[in-house]
């Protein structure tokens, strides 16, 4: 038995994974990774694989980078850890103190946690406890987008609107109010902005409807990530900016995918000229190192919490690794690398050239749409163009492209029908070729099958 057969069995006898059906491993193979280098991933018998996908995310500058590697190491050697309850270290104020100077402005504080979701649950619970502490106790709802998805603990797939990953749970969901998405999905750029207006209508109804209700309205900024890689234009950001101030609810930015440089520019947010009121930051904030996020709000909120500890004003959450160490290190070093070089120049030529690389698509009768935005580049299956028709996603029609590209050294995880590149920034032309070609190959071959 080789190697990776051998920590295949180990694995399944003991380990329960992320998002997966295990009984799916019965017929599809784990894939053992035992090193990474820039966007090349290998397993147990040498055999590489270019992370077309950051690893859910994550990754901005390649595997084991060693800017970051050292950084985290000597890091690792001073302090590791420290509880931020009533302590502070330089690493976690260097860090917020960055953070507030990269984000959009008026963003002057930072909570840090562990994970997405956390930062989408703290985001949550400061929106609310702020109307409570202003005297505006009638607010207690939230308003998400259609498909959109904030993370997977109770209350952050409470204010999603991804059904396959809360239909299970719905009794022990908050219920927010949904308003419809400006997803553009097969549009033309040239009606994203009329069609994303019309959205913003109905955002403006909902609004209306429910004044004085709502604490807050929650996007992810530009493109909605989980939901399939679902894309729409800046203005719709702008115009929601707008809505928000005109009914005076909260506007929190899920940045936690699009941050760091992937839509284009350094935070979604910043194509849409606007500022939130709470921004979620994670994923990407390490480098794809370690767990760590944060959320950023402005001075006025944080003033609705400071005062005397009796009030019960106060925000009472944490996290036991709130302001780790080695995860500040890595953010810090992953900040650096932007500062190093003009990062966000060189990723549109990147972006320019995945978009002319999957160029033979255009025409393929089961590829319904094309979409791109910066560093992230969707193709969707469809079943017809004209009339469009999609796919049963019952087909599963995405693992067997996932199946042939891991026969050719690519590491791609569609999302239902939905085929993506979003690799790391280290990527190069040749590598981006070899992306292009197996994921061609593969929907040719995916959806020649018949259902
Ligand atoms: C937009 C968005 N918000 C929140 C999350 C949840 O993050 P985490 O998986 O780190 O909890 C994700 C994860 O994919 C995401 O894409």
């Amino acid at each position: 038995m080789d190697k990776n057969e051998a920590i295949r069995r180990r694995d399944l006898a003991v380990l329960w994974h992320p998002t997966t059906q295990m009984k799916d491993h019965e017929w599809l193979s784990l894939l053992p990774v035992s090193s990474g280098k820039g966007v090349w991933l290998e397993d147990m018998e040498g055999k590489r694989y270019i992370d077309a996908i950051s690893s859910w995310w994550v990754n901005l500058f390649g595997h084991a980078n060693p800017h970051i590697s050292n950084a985290v190491s000597e890091q690792a050697n001073r302090l590791e850890h420290v509880i931020l309850a009533g302590v502070t270290h330089e690493p976690a104020v260097r860090l917020a103190e960055k953070l507030v100077a990269v984000t959009p402005p008026g963003l002057d504080r930072v909570f840090f946690a562990d994970s997405g979701a956390s930062a989408v649950e703290i985001s949550l619970k400061m929106s609310f406890h702020y109307w409570r502490n202003v005297g505006e106790r009638g607010r207690d709802r939230f308003v998400t987008l259609s498909n959109s998805y904030h993370g997977d603990t109770l209350g952050a797939l409470g204010v999603g609107d991804a059904g396959l990953f809360k239909a299970a749970y719905e009794p022990l969901l908050m219920e927010p109010l949904v308003a419809p998405s400006p997803d553009c999905f097969a549009l033309p750029r040239a009606q994203w902005d009329a069609h994303a207006a019309g959205k913003l209508d109905q955002m403006r109804e909902i609004l209306e409807t429910n004044e004085g209700r709502v604490c807050a309205v929650i996007v992810e900024p530009l493109v909605q990530c989980a939901g399939g890689m679902r894309m729409y234009p800046p203005a719709y950001l702008t115009g929601l900016r707008a809505l928000c101030d005109e009914f005076r609810v909260h506007l929190i930015a899920d940045e936690i995918a699009v941050g760091f440089g992937r839509t284009g520019s350094m935070f979604a947010c910043e194509q849409g000229g606007i500022s939130p009121d709470f921004m979620c930051v994670s994923k990407g904030l390490t480098g794809g190192y370690l767990p760590m996020s944060a959320v950023l709000t402005s001075h006025a909120v944080y003033q609705a919490f400071y005062d005397e500890y009796t009030t019960m004003r106060g925000f009472l959450h944490s996290h036991s690794y709130t302001g780790n160490a080695l995860a500040c290190a890595a953010a810090l070093a992953t900040l650096e690398l932007f500062e190093q070089r003009d990062v966000l120049a060189d990723n549109r030529l990147l972006a320019r050239k995945m978009l002319a690389a999957v160029s033979p698509l255009k025409d393929h009768e089961h590829v319904g749409d094309i979409r791109q935005t910066g560093m992230i580049l969707a193709m969707e299956m469809v079943a017809r163009r004209e009339p469009l028709i999609q796919y049963d996603w019952k087909e599963r029609r995405g693992i067997s492209v996932y199946q042939y590209a891991m026969t050719q050294g690519v590491l791609l995880r569609p999302i239902g029908n939905v085929i993506y590149f979003m690799p790391p920034y280290v990527i190069n032309s040749e590598e981006i070729e070899l992306l292009a070609q197996v994921a061609i190959a593969g929907i040719d071959l995916a959806t020649r099958e018949q259902a």
